[in-house]
């Protein structure tokens, strides 16, 4: 397979870890700036392209690393070409977007997973399949946390909120999939952000907090906090309480994730655990996919349904509105 990532930044150091893993991978690399292109070339022994056109002319499969508003043209572009694309979270700035890419994906006949990465996430993936195997019953609350810092990125992108949507476009979104994966669909959101409607409306503020509640169609209620403005650095976290149980995990804390029913504690101290790192286990799966040309195991639709969910946070943080969906 010949993967190429377009984005020699945060994220596109992340995936060429783990495609240097990969014995059948050759691993090419394109970004604006050549001379981070050319660092990623000598760390990871991958091939440079000088320009876009160029990567996607060499690859099989492309891998999208490049700020949130510039995945859906970079997207097109590569199907056009017959590659594959899998893309960083979130998988689009808008619903449109997401929708063409699922559209362009369809007509050239390639494969498209969104990367949300949180369900290769050992805990997560584990509370999951807590939760569907009924450890806890009927799910009646869920509580999902996750932040940190505000992160820098390669050109301050990530604070401009056209850009990157703040934290609950680019951090909630995370929870939004696992929630939709894990609970199922939203009936109602309503959110509260310090940026959209709170005390903070100066552009120079860098940091960001979002609250949303969400009520689903099954009844279950849930929450996401999203920050970044925890000055201990990343955190995230899960309580889900249910009819015959609960479930909590905190990364923080050793061990992590714990189940009890009845009001004792049962047995998921520490699970059987997949020890593989989360982003080798993703990259892996959709370059498994194209080999053996079965779906992707996150599909495009999934990816713009957590979109539409934080979208639909955003609107109802600016109005101060719940939003029916
Ligand atoms: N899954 C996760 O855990 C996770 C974490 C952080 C970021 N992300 C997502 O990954 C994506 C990238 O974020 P990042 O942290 O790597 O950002 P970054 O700013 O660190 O890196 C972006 C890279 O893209 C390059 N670039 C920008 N525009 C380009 C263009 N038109 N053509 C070629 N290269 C271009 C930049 O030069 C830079 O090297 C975003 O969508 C972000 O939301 C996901």
């Amino acid at each position: 397979m010949r993967v190429g990532v377009i984005g020699a930044g945060g994220m596109g150091r992340v995936h060429c870890i783990q495609y240097a893993k990969m014995e059948d991978v050759d691993l090419y690399i394109y970004d604006r700036n050549r001379e981070w292109a050319d660092n990623f070339a000598e760390a990871f022994e991958a091939e440079v392209c000088g320009t876009y056109s160029e990567l996607v002319r060499e690859v099989d499969i492309v891998d999208i690393c490049i700020p949130t508003h510039l995945h859906c043209e970079a997207a097109l572009l590569a199907m056009e070409a017959g590659c594959h694309v899998v893309s960083e979270k979130p998988l689009a700035s808008s619903s449109e977007e997401c929708q063409n890419m699922i559209d362009g994906a369809k007509q050239h006949g390639v494969k498209l997973m969104p990367a949300q990465v949180v369900r290769y996430f050992a805990e997560h993936e584990a509370a999951h399949n807590a939760i569907k195997s009924g450890a806890v019953g009927k799910p009646a609350s869920v509580r999902l946390r996750r932040g940190g810092t505000t992160p820098i990125g390669s050109s301050e992108w990530f604070t401009k909120l056209d850009k990157s949507g703040g934290v609950l476009l680019d951090v909630a979104v995370h929870d939004m999939d696992w929630l939709l994966w894990t609970i199922g669909p939203v009936k109602t959101v309503y959110a509260r952000s310090i940026r959209w409607n709170g005390a903070v409306r100066d552009d120079s503020f860098r940091g960001d907090y979002a609250s949303v509640t969400f009520t689903h169609e099954n009844g279950c209620i849930s929450n996401i906090e999203a920050t970044w403005l925890d000055p201990l650095g990343f955190h995230a976290g899960i309580e889900v309480s249910g009819s015959e149980g609960s479930l909590e995990f905190f990364h923080r804390d050793n061990p992590p994730l714990k189940l009890s029913q009845d009001g004792q504690p049962a047995s998921v101290g520490r699970p059987n655990l997949p020890t593989d790192d989360p982003y080798y286990r993703e990259l892996r799966a959709f370059v498994d996919a194209v080999k053996n040309d079965t779906d992707p195991p996150i599909m495009g639709d999934e990816g713009k349904a957590a979109v539409e969910l934080a979208l639909a946070s955003l609107e109802s943080a600016k109005t101060g509105q719940a939003v029916h969906l």
